[in-house]
């Protein structure tokens, strides 16, 4: 049972990860840079070729930091779960989406469980990193694993880690992003707090997998509320005709006792939507109903809703309807600079636009296709394709609505050949005033004035 100490100190100890994407991806390169023998395993064989013959598909980790370790042998990748019993250490990193009724679909866990259980070896370490409500690892992974008739804590070792990854930060990384780490037994997390803190980052040890699990949850669900309540002060500032961006850069001067939170279409990716039903969810096993999550909830997913009145208030000051109205969308991945489209709230825009009879265009340099409905909720898919950003797909738009602001994106173009501008970032808010065609989320709306219907 000591062995694996010796192997994580010595980095000889051989790592295996479960799921080779935005969060497993970058795990898998950072212990093949830390000279841990490592391999990827995942189903999706596109995945597994391409790390293969060295190439990366996350922009947030370059080829540079795949092909060296390919090369070496430091780092394979393999669809093949049998590699499973030649390892010391196994992370899991699968999908943790909900369904149709916003319940967690733990299904990927349990299967990449299942994969594990007949390969188990004793002295194994296994932790889990997918997001997931407090009670997981020990009421779903660890049944699973004990069918090999092993016990976890005391034949193998069993702990939860979850994941701060946040796709385009260049500040914080794998490398230095601390972790935090809770194990069904005070070895359990020793093992797993020693190996993480081999990658460079500083590790916090909790009392439990429970404890680590909720830690996440605390973390997502403290931005679903402070974006909720940025968003519901918007929908007041544009009745109070106050700029809601001017305020919180004036209260973000404030050193202590205040972090700055900005509206915007909605909320998207895989975890702020997502991770906070998982808890809700959970708490209901309490007799509790988690309120601030639903509140959250509620004002984020009326945003999209929120903005396509903004695009009938801006058509209607130059004197056009939205039916037949052509809109063009800019930006539709979740957040700035990254390909990850994944529950966006452009989703939602142009669903809503599309039932109200506009015509919808979007441009996106990151997203080159995009996906609308045909998803849980059963609409009908549509698949778009990104249009370029000429001038003439500006002059063309009856209306331009700047859901995702990419930072590379010249907006100034934007301002100067779009008919009309709705802008849910405030990428346009330090442009010259007396633009009567900028329409602001959370600032007050333009004055209606004949010229303003003149440039229709
Ligand atoms: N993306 C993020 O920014 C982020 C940040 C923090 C935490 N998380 C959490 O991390 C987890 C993974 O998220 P992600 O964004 O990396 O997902 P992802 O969809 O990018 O990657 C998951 C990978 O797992 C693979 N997979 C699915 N089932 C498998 C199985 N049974 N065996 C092997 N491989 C399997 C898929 O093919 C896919 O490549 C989720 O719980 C998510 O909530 C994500």
């Amino acid at each position: 049972m000591f062995a694996l100490g010796d192997k994580i100190t010595g980095r000889t100890a051989r790592i295996a990860i479960i799921g080779l994407g935005y969060v497993g991806l970058p795990l898998a390169t950072a212990f093949a840079k830390a000279g841990f023998s490592t391999v990827g395993l995942d189903v999706d064989r596109h995945k597994v070729e391409s790390i293969t013959a060295g190439r990366s598909y996350i922009p947030d980790v370059p080829d540079d930091d795949v092909a060296p370790h390919v090369e070496t042998g430091r780092l394979v990748a393999t669809s093949d779960y049998d590699v499973l019993g030649e390892v010391d250490a196994i992370f899991i990193c699968v999908p943790t989406p909900y369904d149709a009724q916003r319940a967690p679909d733990l299904s990927y866990i349990r299967s990449a469980s299942k994969g594990i259980q007949p390969r188990l070896r004793p002295g194994q370490l296994i932790v889990l990193q997918s997001t997931t409500y407090p009670g997981t690892t020990e009421e779903v992974v660890q049944p699973i694993l004990e069918e090999s008739g092993l016990k976890a804590g005391k034949d193998f070792y069993l702990a939860f880690s979850p994941e701060r990854i946040d796709p385009g930060n260049r500040q914080w990384s794998a490398y230095n992003t601390p972790k935090v780490v809770g194990g069904l037994t005070p070895e359990c997390t020793k093992l797993a707090t020693d190996l993480l803190r081999q990658m460079g980052a500083p590790v916090h040890p909790v009392s439990s997998p429970r404890a680590a699990e909720l830690t996440k949850l605390l973390e997502n669900t403290f931005r679903a509320v402070n974006i909720a309540l940025v968003n519901e002060l918007a929908l007041l500032t544009e009745r109070m005709g106050i700029d809601i961006w001017e305020v919180v850069e004036a209260a973000k001067t404030k050193p202590f006792g205040f972090m700055p939170f900005y509206p915007g279409a909605g909320v998207g990716g895989h975890c702020i939507p997502v991770d906070p039903y998982y808890l809700s969810w959970k708490a209901r096993e309490y007799d509790y109903y988690t309120e601030f999550i639903e509140l959250a909830g509620e004002v984020n997913q009326a945003m999209p809703h929120h903005v396509v009145d903004l695009v009938v208030q801006a058509l209607s000051l130059h004197g056009k309807s939205l039916r037949g109205a052509c809109v063009l969308v800019l930006g539709v991945s979740f957040k700035p600079n990254i390909d990850d489209a994944r529950n966006s709230p452009a989703e939602r825009v142009i669903e809503l636009l599309l039932d109200r009879g506009a015509i919808v265009t979007y441009h996106d340099p990151y997203v080159p296709h995009f996906r609308v409905g045909g998803d849980v909720f059963h609409r009908e898919l549509v698949i778009l394709e990104s249009v370029p950003l000429t001038e003439a797909a500006l002059a063309d738009a009856d209306c331009a609505v700047i859901v995702t602001a990419h930072h590379d994106l010249d907006y100034e173009q934007v301002v100067e050949h779009a008919g009309l501008v709705v802008d849910t970032r405030n990428v346009t808010g330090g442009m010259p005033d007396g633009r009567a065609k900028i329409v602001r989320l959370g600032a007050p709306l333009p004055p209606f004035t004949p010229e303003s219907e003149g440039q229709s």
